[in-house]
């Protein structure tokens, strides 16, 4: 396995409670906000399942909490984050009770009395649907996909992700990018900021099993707070399930029928 940096994480932001680390939003994501109709918009043939909303490498966001709040039914909200700290801050701050299990060595699961938010405290990239207890049919990745520099990492990390996802989903995707060359002025000496990626990075990794539209984008945009402003271009995609071979013989089967 190539992902796992979870000490490397822990150790470089997680390590002082009293400072946030420099990518937490003190609001919900505005591009979550604003694009949240189109995430929970129903899948394709109906939403014959519940909604299962993840939430990858999910520190302490707000918009875990934001989710939570929408869900109905037996709808819920997981996330995963491989620090203990980050969750724990994330339920004091938000004031939320929570208890918390050992599902095994590596895995603990914090969750609301009510059962609408589970954050399983783990390496993302060990994570599989019999761990979660269920497939995914909601996505939001805000700097996850992007956390991980190594080409090699995103096409795991890709792969894990797939293997999390049900047939039908959606898949709300944040990246940026930037003109020209800025260093490393988003992460002095670091190799765990967020990495610059394009349409073409996401096409890529995405594209044998997702349809790809993109959704939102906002130029001369900052990424945190601290960083100067008018520098990033950022990208949201909606990734969908691409319709398999069969699927489209048996829309041409139907659609053909129906002219006749
Ligand atoms: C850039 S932050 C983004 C946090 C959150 N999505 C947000 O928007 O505020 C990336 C988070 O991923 C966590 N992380 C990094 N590698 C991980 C892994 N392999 N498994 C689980 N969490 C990981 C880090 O601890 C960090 O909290």
């Amino acid at each position: 396995m190539t992902g796992s940096n979870v000490s490397a994480w822990k150790e470089k932001f997680w390590s002082r409670p009293e400072e946030d680390p420099p990518w937490q939003l003190k609001t919900v994501h505005p591009k979550l906000e604003q694009e949240i109709g189109s995430l929970e918009a129903e899948l394709r043939g109906g939403d014959k399942a519940r909604k299962v909303y993840f939430v990858p490498c999910c520190g302490k966001s707000l918009d875990l909490k934001f989710l939570a709040d929408r869900v109905k039914g037996d709808d819920v909200v997981i996330g995963c984050e491989g620090t203990e700290g980050a969750i724990r801050q994330f339920f004091k701050e938000q004031q939320l009770d929570f208890n918390v299990s050992e599902q095994s060595d590596n895995v603990l699961i914090f969750e609301t009395p009510d059962k609408k938010l589970k954050i399983f405290c783990c390496d993302l990239f060990t994570l599989t649907p019999e761990i979660l207890g269920t497939k995914v049919n909601r996505v939001w990745d805000r700097g996850s996909f992007v956390a991980f520099h190594d080409p090699e990492t995103r096409k795991e990390y890709v792969g894990v992700i797939r293997g999390l996802l049900d047939e039908e989903f959606n898949y709300l995707l944040h990246t940026a990018t930037a003109p020209g060359d800025l260093g490393d002025i988003d992460t002095p000496n670091s190799e765990l900021g967020p990495t610059r990626i394009g349409s073409k990075e996401v096409e890529s990794a995405f594209e044998n099993f997702c349809q790809i539209r993109l959704l939102a984008h906002q130029e001369n945009a900052s990424l945190y707070d601290r960083l100067p402003d008018s520098l990033y271009r950022i990208n949201v995609f909606m990734l969908t399930a691409k319709k398999s071979s069969d699927d489209r013989i048996k829309f041409w089967q139907v659609s053909c029928t129906n002219e006749l």
